[in-house]
């Protein structure tokens, strides 16, 4: 390990509960936690403000060249050409431009290597879809968090109660950003070797925390 404090990568599908895991998980070790879907989703957003078509490769590339990324350490949020987006970064609309604009080979090359940067002395917790695969592969612990697509809907449908979409819609929504997760050619959705698996469908989010902890120790990455 060249760096001085460990990685743990969090990953797994839409609606899993990868944000308050990797959250309470970073909490608990006293690391930082990083959300890398926020970053797709605000770097979406700020294509679309500019008038960008988040489908369209081309100019999408030419977005990415030009934009500049930073972060502000005390919203945990990424700043895009002095844009902040973590009030929006949550909503439907963010989602849908995100799981278009994430399959774009240039968007991913843009946010890796800044999500590369953020982590590179380690000491985070950082959650995404292919963290464990591509952004760090040799991070120190990896955990990949599944659920039901029924569960996954459910819980989503929760979170996003100020929207008012049904819960079908939402079931819907999630199945279309698992085939497009899952049948992207640039870093698709997918559990590394080495990842520890833990089906959160059963479980309660307190459990959840405790198992990703308790992988955690057994790593030896606890400092007593
Ligand atoms: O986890 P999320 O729902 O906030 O992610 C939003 C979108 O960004 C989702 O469609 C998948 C994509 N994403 C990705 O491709 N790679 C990541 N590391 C994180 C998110």
């Amino acid at each position: 390990m060249t760096r001085g404090r460990p990685v743990i990568a969090i990953d797994g599908p839409s609606g899993v509960g990868k944000s308050t895991v990797a959250r309470s998980l970073a909490d608990k070790l006293g690391f930082r936690y990083i959300n890398t879907g926020a970053m797709y989703r605000a770097l979406a957003l700020a294509a679309d403000e500019a008038g960008i078509d988040v489908a369209d490769n081309e100019s999408m590339k030419e977005f990415c060249a030009s934009v500049r990324l930073g972060f502000d350490k005390a919203k945990n949020a990424i700043i895009i050409n002095n844009g902040d987006f973590s009030a929006e970064v949550k909503t439907q609309k963010a989602g849908s431009l995100a799981s278009v604009s994430s399959a774009n080979p240039s968007v991913r090359e843009l946010l890796v290597s800044f999500q590369r940067s953020l982590g590179k002395d380690g000491g985070i917790v950082m959650e995404g879809r292919d963290i464990g695969t591509v952004v760090f592969p040799d991070a120190e612990l990896k955990i990949f968090l599944d659920a039901s697509l029924e569960v996954r809907a459910e819980r989503r449908h929760l979170e996003l109660k100020g929207e008012r979409e049904t819960k079908a819609d939402v079931s819907a929504e999630i199945q279309e950003r698992d085939r497009r997760d899952t049948e992207r050619k640039e870093s698709p959705l997918k559990m590394a070797e080495d990842a520890v698996r833990i089906d959160t469908s059963e479980l309660g989010i307190f459990d959840v925390v405790e198992m990703a902890f308790d992988c955690a120790r057994k790593a030896g990455l606890v400092v007593k």
